[in-house]
């Protein structure tokens, strides 16, 4: 151990919660205020939507329907209504539940669905065509949320959304930068060219309009005779029959035998505050929680973000945190999850007392219990007047999903087959090395990172929170919470700030851009640890933070200026956050 690190470990023992939160001042935009209501999207003009709805007497569940169907227009490359995903509700009367509108794999599907003869993964074929897609669950996920939590006629909720895909909607600068990333890959499916890229076979430029007018129609039939319309209708009748002729697997039973799962979330207590967030076929919540039971113990705040003991804990604690959820978790119909032991504090005293103050652990050490490529997924996050809090987390997967689009539909698939394990032992997308418990199955749901979190104070709601980012959602949405509760931020910094990453395989510690200042690497380094990314490495998340009585904790503490302050991250090129 060199002269720093000797002083900076003394240093961790010796003043330990002495102080009060460290202050920190990253450079971020305002956080956006509203009285009534807020809601934070990854483009502007689901954004305007959703606060319309609120402003019409609509609840938070209602505006969080008609952002759903938004995006599926307006933000094709996670948005959708091919996919699935996951939504957290917590109401004013104290109430949380969690909808769970995830794919399922088909019917026809098997565990070696994806290796050649000698066992060997077939490149791509988990990513890109109709193998590779999941029984879509969006629009039975959003009629459930409707009907059960909502207030508003299914037309009023789809209605923005036609008139987008209908009228069209003109491209701003990310719009068209999105659409360019994955422009070659669409070109490749004669249905899906023919919305995204031009007779001249380019894509869609600022300033220009894409209009999707069968997209509409199959709204159009949605908003008339709801889900019916798209589960034993037209569109599943061209999915299927595109998909037999493509090479897929998919079947009218798969639609005809979709349902949406209802769970109780995931809680758990960190300082104070109660997180409620997303239980399997996410892991999303069970490893957040995880995650904080390890670092409650250290004494955050005092130690600063960004500093190399807080990095230590912080890696540390998601190490241990993602082998278990390699290893351990899997859809609850098809495996028995042990919630309650990684959700047990005195599992985290365990995992505690291993970590070397000292030392970088080593991943190969760990026994599980049992890419450059673009993706994307979205998250938005709305509160309204009286209190009703919604995250949702919905994707394709990969960006732009499998690339395909069934003939007369004009949705875009999911390619949501590749987050279960293809084969044991081998990385999917996001490198995540995944065990038995997420084997395929017929109607399986593939285990997740969406993590959609409400947090509450004193029973009242403090913050709405989550993100995109593969594997990376998990420690995305934690960071923002860490930002806010342990090192004072206000939200918008919070959801701004640079990320780390770890996820035991590969043993590295992933850094955006300018996330740890020189010599905190280095003394880092000197612990053992090896990292991947720094200053002219891609950035990762895009996280929609919400936050209840001020803007930070400090601005709470003194009686805060407006009711709501949501940020979204400027990570998301056309995002915003709107309140009223
Ligand atoms: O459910 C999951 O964990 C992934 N399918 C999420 C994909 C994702 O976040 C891609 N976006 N960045």
């Amino acid at each position: 151990m060199d002269r720093l690190q000797a002083r900076t470990v003394s240093l961790f023992t010796a003043f330990a919660l002495a102080l009060g939160p460290v202050t920190v001042h990253a450079a971020s935009p305002a956080p956006v205020e509203g009285e009534h209501g807020m809601v934070v999207t990854a483009q502007h003009l689901a954004t305007d939507v959703g606060v319309e709805v609120l402003k019409s007497g609509g609840n938070a569940v209602d505006a969080a329907v008609a952002v759903g169907y938004a995006l599926a227009v307006v933000y094709p490359t996670a948005g959708n209504i091919g996919g699935g995903g996951f939504m957290t509700i917590r109401t004013k009367d104290g109430k949380s539940t969690f909808l769970d509108f995830r794919e399922r794999a088909p019917l026809a599907a098997t565990k070696t669905m994806y290796l050649d003869a000698k066992g060997d993964i077939v490149p791509r074929a988990s990513l890109d065509g109709y193998l590779a897609v999941g029984v879509p669950g969006s629009v039975m996920g959003f009629e459930t949320a409707r009907e059960k939590y909502g207030t508003k006629p299914r037309a009023d909720l789809l209605a923005p959304a036609i008139a987008f895909a209908k009228d069209g909607f003109t491209f701003e600068q990310g719009d068209a930068a999105s659409l360019a990333g994955s422009a070659k890959r669409l070109a490749k499916d004669e249905a899906a060219a023919k919305i995204f890229l031009k007779p001249d076979g380019k894509p869609y430029a600022e300033g220009e309009k894409l209009v999707q007018p069968e997209l509409g129609a199959v709204l159009q039939a949605i908003s008339e005779k709801g889900p019916d319309a798209f589960y034993k209708g037209t569109p599943a009748d061209a999915i299927v029959k595109a998909s037999q002729s493509k090479g897929g697997i998919l079947s009218k039973e798969d639609f005809e035998q979709y349902s949406v799962r209802e769970l109780k979330p995931i809680e758990c207590n960190y300082h104070g505050y109660d997180i409620i967030s997303s239980p399997p076929p996410s892991s999303g919540g069970v490893i957040i929680c995880e995650i904080l039971n390890v670092l409650e113990d250290y004494p955050l705040s005092y130690l600063g973000y960004g500093s190399a003991e807080t990095v230590h804990a912080m890696v540390e604690a998601m190490r241990y945190a993602y082998v278990d959820r390699n290893a351990a978790l899997g859809d609850p119909d098809f495996i028995d999850n042990p919630v309650s032991k990684l959700l047990d504090k005195a599992y985290a005293t365990e995992i505690r007392e291993k970590i070397d103050p000292y030392k970088a652990g080593k991943s190969a050490d760990l026994k599980p219990l049992g890419g450059k490529e673009s993706t994307e997924t979205t998250h938005y996050s709305i509160i309204d007047d009286e209190g009703n809090a919604v995250a949702v987390t919905y994707t394709l997967n990969g960006s732009f999903g499998a690339g395909v689009v069934a003939p007369g539909t004009g949705i875009l698939l999911n390619n949501e087959m590749d987050d279960f394990t293809s084969k044991p032992g081998a990385a999917n997308l996001y490198g995540l090395v995944q065990g038995e418990a997420n084997a395929i199955a017929p109607k399986k749901t593939p285990l997740s990172s969406m993590s959609p979190t409400i947090i509450t104070k004193d029973g009242k709601p403090f913050m709405v929170i989550g993100s995109p980012g593969g594997s990376r959602i998990i420690t995305i949405t934690l960071e923002a919470i860490l930002n806010v509760i342990d090192f004072g931020m206000d939200i918008s910094q919070a959801v701004n700030a640079p990320r780390i990453h770890h996820q035991w395989q590969p043993d590295k510690v992933y850094l955006e851009p300018y996330a740890l200042s020189p010599d905190t690497e280095k003394a880092l380094a000197a612990m053992g640890y090896s990292f991947d990314g720094g200053n002219d490495a891609p950035l990762w998340g895009q996280a929609a933070g919400i936050l209840v009585g001020g803007k930070s904790l400090t601005d709470i503490a003194k009686g805060g200026g407006s009711r709501y302050y949501g940020a979204m991250d400027s990570r998301a090129a056309e995002g915003s956050a709107k309140g009223y």
